[in-house]
């Protein structure tokens, strides 16, 4: 099994790529870190917790509360997307258990787990950079410790979801971003709008979920966040952004990407967080990120159901 940490910032999305990741059977889930974002650092972590309490994972998964705010900036929440509570109203009466809420900060707990497990370890994370910028910063060595870090983030040849140009977790926190790109990373992945944004679940795919308490969850979590990309979009369908950025660790064989140098804007009132991809290496800089350039969404979202229905 492959290790892996997430870094969330539940969310809508951020919770099926959970349920994506824990159900894949694939992925080994050392530990879940949560950032603010989405939603509050304390509406991130108990959406967690209720997540892994909905799915009865593994109880030795912990959940790593990190960062509050972003570096410099104020939070950010998009509860417009997500919901007064991050997950669009859906599991209002669960109740989690306390068994997975660890006092351990999140960043110490990746840096720990990096250190434990030199080289094989993915991180994955779905929210803004803020805990792995201060992983980084208070271990520079992780960079060459981690296996791999796969980032939902950016938007280097289309349009922004926040900004006209910037994507939200790049905005959210683009000290952190530029950061965690600048760091030396010899993989990182950005799973960027570009991709994300082909990933489209439709009510009929939920339907071929079953009649199941997940496909009732999907069904309730999506239902106004559905409306809202349909309003922005002109789809009939939403956008698996977290989930596609787990894909990857699981199904590698679908992502393409290539190596660019990418830099974020963080000191312009109109384009902060942009991701900014040299595609003709007009800077002559060091490549230092594997954009994704296409993945299979298709075969994605079928694989996806697949995972999801019992
Ligand atoms: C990203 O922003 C968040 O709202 C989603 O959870 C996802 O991580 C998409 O831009
Ligand atoms: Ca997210």
């Amino acid at each position: 099994m492959k290790k892996v940490i997430m870094d969330v910032d539940t969310g809508i999305d951020d919770a099926l790529g959970i349920m994506l990741a824990i159900r894949s059977g694939v992925l080994d889930v050392l530990g879940i870190t949560t950032v603010n974002g989405n939603v509050s650092l304390e509406a991130a972590t108990l959406n967690t917790m209720k997540i892994l309490e909905f799915l009865q994972a593994d109880p030795g998964i912990g959940v790593y509360p990190g960062a509050s705010r972003p570096l410099l900036r104020r939070p950010h929440f998009e509860h417009r997307v997500h919901g007064e509570d991050g997950l669009g109203g859906a599991l209002p009466d669960m109740i989690p258990s306390n068994r997975s809420r660890s006092e351990t900060y999140g960043p110490d707990f990746i840096i720990r787990q990096a250190r434990r497990h030199p080289g094989e370890i993915t991180l994955i994370a779905t929210g803004p950079l803020t805990n792995v910028a201060i992983a980084v910063s208070n271990y520079p060595g992780i960079v060459h410790d981690l296996k791999e870090v796969i980032v939902m983030g950016g938007a280097t040849g289309t349009y922004g979801n926040v900004t006209p140009t910037a994507e939200y977790n790049m905005y959210v926190d683009p000290e952190a971003a530029k950061l965690v790109l600048e760091a030396g990373f010899p993989r990182l992945a950005l799973v960027g709008l570009d991709v994300t944004r082909k990933a489209l679940l439709t009510d009929g795919d939920i339907g071929a979920i079953g009649d199941t308490a997940i496909a009732r969850y999907v069904r309730d979590s999506t239902r106004d966040y559905m409306r809202r990309y349909r309003e922005r979009n002109g789809v009939d369908a939403c956008a698996m952004h977290d989930p596609l950025a787990v894909g990857m660790a699981i199904w590698p064989e679908l992502y393409e990407t290539k190596r660019y140098f990418v830099d974020v804007e963080t000191k312009s009132k109109l384009c902060d967080g942009q991701t900014v991809c040299d595609v003709q290496n007009r800077l002559g800089r060091e490549p230092n990120v594997d954009v994704c350039l296409r993945a299979d969404s298709g075969e994605f979202i079928r694989r996806f159901i697949e995972v999801l229905r019992d």
